[in-house]
C-alpha cells in the first residue's frame, strides 16, 4: 500500500484525524495531520473536531486522547504498541506510597496507566515536569514511574522527589550510555549534545541540553550540528524541520513499540475502525481531573 493510497483513503474517510508521536516511522509522519511530543499531542487532542482520532503512538498516549475525548472514537492501529515504562507502576504500589507519604503531592508522568492517573494529583510530561513541580505547594513529591526523569526534576527544583518505583525506566533511553555520548563527541567535535530526560543521570549531566522531543525541535535552531540522544526517529524529524542542519544519533536506539504502527495497520484502522480505545468511565473521570490540572499549571 502506497502513501498516496492511504492519503486518498483518509480523504474519503471524512471526520478522521491522524495524530502521531515524533518517534513514529517516517512514512507515518508523512500521513499524519499533526506530529508532536506527549504534551503537544495531549493538548491537540482537546482541540479536535473530527469524530475519530487515529492515534499513531503507544497505549498511554491513545488512552490520554480518549480520556480527553470520551465521546469520540479513538483508534490505535496496533493494540500491542505498549510503552513498557507505563506498566512499571502498579496501583498497589502507588496506594502503598500514598499512605506512607501522606503529606506528599502525587505527580505522575503521562507514561503511566489510566488507573494510576486516576490516583494522581497532577500529570506531567517531560516538557513540563519541573515547572509543574515548582508550582506545587508541597516540597515532598511522589513521582513515577520514571526514576531518571525524577532525578532530573529533583535537580532542577531542589524538592524532595521520591521515585516510585525506584527502578522505573525507559529501556530505550537507558540503553544510551556515557560511552555513546563520549564517542559521539569525539566523532563530531563541533556538535552539541541534546538528551531526553529519560536518559540516565550521568548522560543528562554530560549533555549540553536536556529536553523533551518537542523542546528539542524548538531549541535545535540555536546551533548547526547536534548529537541526538533519544529514539532514532527524532533525527529524521529534526532533519525534516531543519534541512540545513546536521543531526547525528548518538546510538541507534529504537522503540520497538512505536514501530509497531505501520502504514498497512493505519489503513486497516481507517477502513475497519479498529482498534477502539476504551477507558472505564469512573477511571476516565478521575484521570481527566489530573490531566486538566496539568493543563492549568502549564499555562
Ligand atoms: P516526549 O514527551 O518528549 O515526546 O517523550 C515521550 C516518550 O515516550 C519518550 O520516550
Ligand atoms: Fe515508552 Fe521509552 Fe518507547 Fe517512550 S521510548 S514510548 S518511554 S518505551
Amino acid at each position: 500500500m502506497s502513501l498516496r493510497e492511504v492519503r486518498k483513503l483518509k480523504e474519503k474517510e471524512e471526520g478522521v484525524v491522524i495524530l502521531a508521536h515524533n518517534y513514529q516511522r517516517p512514512e507515518i509522519q508523512r500521513i499524519a495531520d499533526f506530529i508532536g511530543d506527549s504534551l503537544e499531542l495531549s493538548m491537540k487532542a482537546t482541540e479536535i473536531e473530527a469524530e475519530t482520532i487515529v492515534f499513531c503512538g503507544v497505549d498511554f498516549m491513545a488512552e490520554t486522547a480518549k480520556i480527553l475525548n470520551p465521546d469520540k472514537e479513538v483508534l490505535i492501529p496496533d493494540r500491542n504498541a505498549r510503552c513498557p515504562m507505563a506498566s512499571m507502576l502498579s496501583v498497589d504500589l502507588l496506594t502503598e506510597y500514598k499512605k506512607k507519604y501522606s503529606e506528599a503531592e502525587v505527580v505522575l508522568y503521562v507514561n503511566t496507566t489510566a488507573e494510576c492517573k486516576a490516583l494522581a494529583d497532577v500529570i506531567c510530561t517531560s516538557a513540563n515536569a519541573h515547572s509543574i513541580i515548582e508550582k506545587l505547594e508541597s516540597d515532598v513529591i511522589l513521582f513515577g514511574p520514571d526514576a531518571n526523569l525524577a532525578h532530573y526534576v529533583r535537580k532542577r527544583t531542589g524538592k524532595k522527589v521520591i521515585p516510585i518505583p525506584e527502578w522505573g525506566h525507559c529501556p530505550v533511553h537507558v540503553s544510551i550510555g556515557v560511552d555513546d555520548l563520549k564517542r559521539a563527541r569525539n566523532k563530531y567535535p563541533n556538535a552539541r549534545v541534546m538528551a531526553h530526560p529519560e536518559c540516565l543521570p550521568e548522560v543528562q549531566e554530560k549533555a549540553d541540553l536536556v529536553a523533551s522531543t518537542g523542546q528539542m525541535i524548538k531549541k535545535a535552531c540555536s546551533h548547526n550540528e547536534w548529537v541526538v540522544l533519544t529514539e532514532r526517529e527524532m533525527c529524521h524529524r529534526l532533519k525534516t524541520i531543519y534541512p540545513n542542519k546536521k543531526f547525528y544519533p548518538g546510538k541507534d536506539a529504537v522503540c520497538v513499540n512505536m514501530k509497531k504502527i505501520t502504514v498497512e495497520k493505519v489503513k486497516k484502522s481507517l477502513e475497519s475502525h479498529v482498534h477502539e480505545v476504551n477507558v472505564p468511565k469512573d477511571i476516565s473521570k478521575r484521570a481527566r481531573r489530573a490531566i486538566e490540572k496539568m493543563f492549568e499549571l502549564t499555562l
